[in-house]
């Protein structure tokens, strides 16, 4: 009998109990534990099942920084030390501790590696990052669960990174320069560069993917000088680093870094004083009493803390060196695919609306003030453009004047277009790089309205909904897909897949069909998936995107 265990080919040192079932045949039950040996150790990890039945290597919680804690609170991240003995990654590794979540931890900067059993070499590596306005979130396998993705011969990484006040505070100087969340990811990027083949993967057939912040953060990527040459191809998941909310302009970080300190007591003159002062205090006070603090109505803004512009002409790495809604500036031009769903605005509109009631009458009597406080809006607009601006989208959005108890579709519109497609198509407009549109609207049996809040309306495909076909989401929905979903699901593994493994995606993921145009100015051809059979169509956004675009958004860019 010849015992061929896939991992024999990596730095394999001990199999346990491995029983022999069959003879030429890769062993998949049996080899549990597996054990592989790293750069920086021996992790221990285990054999799982992907959706269609194929063995694959679970890794789950591998450090890839040291702790950001004490010292390295607010400092970019230090690779991980070595370990003596045996890392255990079979257990799901701690989530990054964050605003309304109790069991979070400062010690979070750890990644997750899922390789299917294959005699297949080098496979192509999907980097993961996931979304939460760069304030929640984890990705952990109860959220983004791999078993669909390990049915191909794919590499599959998730990953942590710092959020909220812990990830972002910036007073935009060199003491307190920000976007350590977005270095976190960067040093996780080094990390499969330099790891990555032990696992099977391709260090240089890296997809870099995310949904939502995650998303952006893809988008902040391909601009930053310092994640050049870490990855290859971009998936662009509702999101993007020209979003009103994934940035601030330039002056309001450091407000809102001296508006912490200022509630948390420090005694400050100077940036040095604030981190100190703060460097000190629980991270649970920072990201939860204080948080909470910062919100100007309800629980708006949501997000607080978001990537900032750098000084990069400082000793300290950089991460980003140019306003991406400002000044453009692609630094990595790899092929992307970029795309949104059909109603991503009920992640805005569902906690405003139960299904026969708007909750708050303020957001009809008084939407000139709330509604760019809840877009985001406010710190991007001068207050004399501001009224003409919210009256041309209460105007175009809600066409009879008045937002009342059955306007839960028109303020779905109203934020799907503000926050999302204006923005996810001005990416797909400045990329200098091969783009793929795509928009999906295929209604899923489950919906992420749900968590979204009460409202049980049904208001269409939202923020998040393609995640039921990337991913078993396990903690959100436990069932199995149903037949239809599972039909779309296999059909955006494919299509994932064979962009990410080849240089000519389709637009149903199989070899030698329809190819999947890209998306230029002068030919805005979009794949739109509604069904399993996707369909290239022509941009249907290209009035809304002009409506938007025309608004003086940016209009306060000089005064800071
Ligand atoms: C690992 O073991 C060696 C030899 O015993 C020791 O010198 C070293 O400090 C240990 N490293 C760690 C991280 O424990
Ligand atoms: C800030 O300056 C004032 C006045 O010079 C001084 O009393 C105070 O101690 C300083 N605060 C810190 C934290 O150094
Ligand atoms: C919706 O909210 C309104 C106002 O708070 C309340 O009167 C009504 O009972 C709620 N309806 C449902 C279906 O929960």
């Amino acid at each position: 009998m010849i015992v061929h265990c896939w991992i024999t080919e990596m730095n394999i040192i001990a199999l346990w109990s491995c029983v022999v079932f069959a003879v030429d045949m890769f062993i998949s039950v049996g080899c549990q534990p597996v054990f592989l040996k790293t750069k920086n150790g021996v992790i221990k990890g285990r054999i799982l099942k992907s959706r269609d039945g194929r063995p694959y290597h679970s890794y789950t919680g591998i450090p890839y920084a040291k702790p950001p804690i004490q010292r390295l609170r607010f400092m970019p991240p230090e690779s991980a030390e070595p370990w003596n003995g045996t890392w255990d990654a079979t257990k799901e590794p701690n989530i990054c501790i964050q605003e309304g979540y109790v069991d979070g931890y400062e010690d979070c900067l750890y990644l997750n590696v899922y390789a299917p059993e294959t005699d297949k070499k080098r496979l192509p590596v999907i980097f993961w990052i996931h979304g939460g306005g760069f304030t929640w979130g984890h990705s952990g396998s109860g959220l983004f669960g791999p078993a669909y993705f390990m049915d191909k011969d794919v590499v599959l990484v998730t990953i942590n990174y710092r959020l909220g006040i812990l990830g972002f505070l910036s007073t935009e100087d060199d003491v307190l320069p920000g976007n350590y969340g977005m270095k976190d990811q960067v040093l996780a990027l080094r990390w499969v560069r330099e790891n990555i083949i032990t696992f099977n993967g391709d260090p240089d057939q890296v997809t870099i993917c995310g949904g939502s912040a995650g998303s952006a953060s893809v988008g902040f990527h391909m601009l930053s000088p310092m994640s050049k040459g870490l990855f290859h191809k971009a998936i662009l998941q509702s999101g993007s680093p020209v979003c009103i909310w994934a940035n601030c302009p330039s002056g309001v970080s450091r407000k809102r870094a001296y508006s912490v300190a200022t509630i948390a007591g420090c005694n400050f003159n100077n940036s040095e004083d604030i981190l100190n002062c703060l460097r000190i205090l629980p991270a649970k006070y920072l990201q939860s009493e204080m948080h909470t603090k910062l919100f100007t109505w309800l629980k708006y803004p949501a997000i607080l803390f978001s990537p900032v512009v750098e000084n990069c002409k400082s000793r300290q790495e950089a991460f980003l060196c140019h306003h991406p809604i400002y000044d453009f500036q692609q630094e990595s031009f790899v092929p992307a695919i970029i795309g949104m769903n059909s109603a991503e605005g009920g992640l805005m509109a569902i906690p405003l609306y139960n299904r026969t009631s708007l909750l708050y009458t303020e957001f009809s009597e008084d939407f000139n003030r709330l509604w760019p406080i809840i877009s985001g809006y406010n710190f991007y607009v001068t207050p004399e453009n501001i009224h003409k601006i919210v009256d041309k989208i209460r105007k175009k959005y809600y066409p009879s004047g008045s937002i009342n108890d059955d306007s839960h579709s028109e303020t779905v519109k109203m934020f799907t277009d503000s926050i999302f497609t204006k923005c996810v198509f001005e990416m797909a407009y400045q990329l200098s790089s091969p783009v793929y549109g795509y928009i999906y609207n295929y209604q899923n049996e489950f919906s992420h309205n749900k968590i979204y809040g009460s409202c049980d309306k049904p208001l269409g495909v939202t923020h998040g909904d393609e995640m039921n076909s990337l991913f078993k989401m396990n903690d959100l929905n436990p069932i199995e897909l149903n037949e239809e979903d599972l039909k779309v699901s296999k059909l955006m593994i494919n299509i994932w897949y064979k962009f990410v493994s080849t240089d000519i995606p389709t637009v149903d993921g199989l070899e030698n069909s329809t190819p999947w145009s890209k998306f230029t100015q002068s030919d805005q051809s979009i794949m739109y998936v509604d069904s399993d059979r996707p369909v290239l169509i022509k941009n249907p956004y290209v009035d809304v995107y002009e409506f938007w675009k025309k608004l003086p958004i940016t209009s306060i860019k000089k005064k800071l």
